[in-house]
């Protein structure tokens, strides 16, 4: 079995930037305190004719362009959402569509914050097999339209775009491993019900989340799940080169550098400027950080997130 590796990234945010100011008009609060507990200045929501699936296009066409692939060589699109376009068929029908490509598998995978990670291990089975040869994942969501607009302790922090990232075969690392996980137990934690939920908790379809509570998991689980890959990989945490977290909180960011012995100007953070844009987040963030030179090829990186389910992953590549 040979190993699969990033061939090229990309990433999408929609063009309407709304400020903590333009928040302070909308719900009780103040740019102070949006900074100080979330480190956010101010994220991107989509317009009425933009959704997961649009912004997902934008975000592959930008991660094929970079990955020096025709098109047509694409075998496999894997989106990881939690604001589909439709309930069926999946976003990633319709952003194969809208790609024009025809005949390869396309399917959506729903794991929330922690879509992203479970995107790049599905991806890496099938490439490490040979079933397939270059897989496209896709984060994308419009979490805008599920947030509620008048809820202060959530609207604050949810925000819309999308990343992706194309994988290839490779005989060498590339993805060193990763690591996934699940417990149902939280699932009343941080959850959005549908139009088909039975007895709706919240009676709306919106984001419900115990803040505090999502915090103190969050910070744990994440510094474990960091460890985990660590030592699966057999590497040190002074060897890791750029830690890309999941872009939710600057406090849970920095938490959980700290427990791994990170220093900050190791941490790659676009949580000021994208708020947390879910499955979104780790590729768009990371694919910050290639166009702007500072995670550079042969360099590890380390990515990880979490989100409603809770799940939660964690992946190191060599770049
Ligand atoms: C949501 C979060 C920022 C709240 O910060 P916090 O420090 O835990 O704040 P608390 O919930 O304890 O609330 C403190 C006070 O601020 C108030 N408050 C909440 N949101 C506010 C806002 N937007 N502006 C001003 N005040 C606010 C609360 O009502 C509370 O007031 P009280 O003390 O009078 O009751 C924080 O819990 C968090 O980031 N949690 C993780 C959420 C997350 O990342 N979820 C996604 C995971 S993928």
């Amino acid at each position: 079995m040979g190993y699969s590796k990033i061939l090229g990234t990309g990433g999408y945010l929609p063009a309407r930037v709304l400020t903590n100011a333009d928040l302070e008009k909308m719900v009780e609060t103040s740019h102070d305190w949006i900074v100080e507990r979330t480190g956010i200045h101010q994220r991107h929501l989509c317009a009425e004719h933009e959704s997961a699936g649009t912004m997902g296009v934008a975000a592959a066409e930008r991660a094929i362009a970079a990955s020096g692939l025709d098109k047509s060589e694409i075998g496999m699109i894997i989106v990881a959402t939690a604001t589909p376009d439709k309930a069926f068929p999946s976003t990633a029908v319709l952003i194969q569509d809208k790609l024009g490509l025809h005949g390869c598998a396309a399917f959506d995978i729903s794991a929330a914050c922690g879509g992203f990670i479970y995107a790049m291990t599905i991806a890496d089975q099938f490439i490490r097999t040979g079933h397939t040869k270059h897989v496209l994942i896709i984060g994308a969501e419009a979490l805008s339209r599920i947030c509620d607009w008048t809820d202060r302790t959530t609207c604050i922090l949810f925000a819309d775009g999308a990343g992706a990232f194309v994988l290839g075969p490779s005989d060498e690392p590339g993805l060193v491993t990763s690591h996934i996980h699940a417990d149902g137990s939280y699932a009343n934690l941080l959850y959005c019900d549908n139009a088909i939920t039975p007895k709706p908790n919240s009676g709306k379809q919106n984001i419900v989340m115990a803040g505090n509570d999502v915090f103190k998991v969050a910070v744990n689980t994440l510094s474990r799940v960091a460890e985990e890959t660590l030592g699966k990989a057999g590497m040190t945490k002074s060897q890791v080169d750029w830690l890309v977290p999941h872009q939710a909180n600057i406090r849970i960011i920095s938490a959980v550098a700290r427990k791994l012995d990170m220093p900050m100007e190791r941490v790659v953070v676009t949580v000021d400027k994208h708020g947390n844009t879910s499955s979104a987040s780790v590729p768009l963030a990371f694919d910050a950080a290639v166009r702007d030179g500072r995670i550079q090829r042969g360099q590890a990186v380390l990515m990880e997130a979490f989100g409603g389910g809770f799940t939660w992953g964690s992946a190191l590549v060599r770049y």
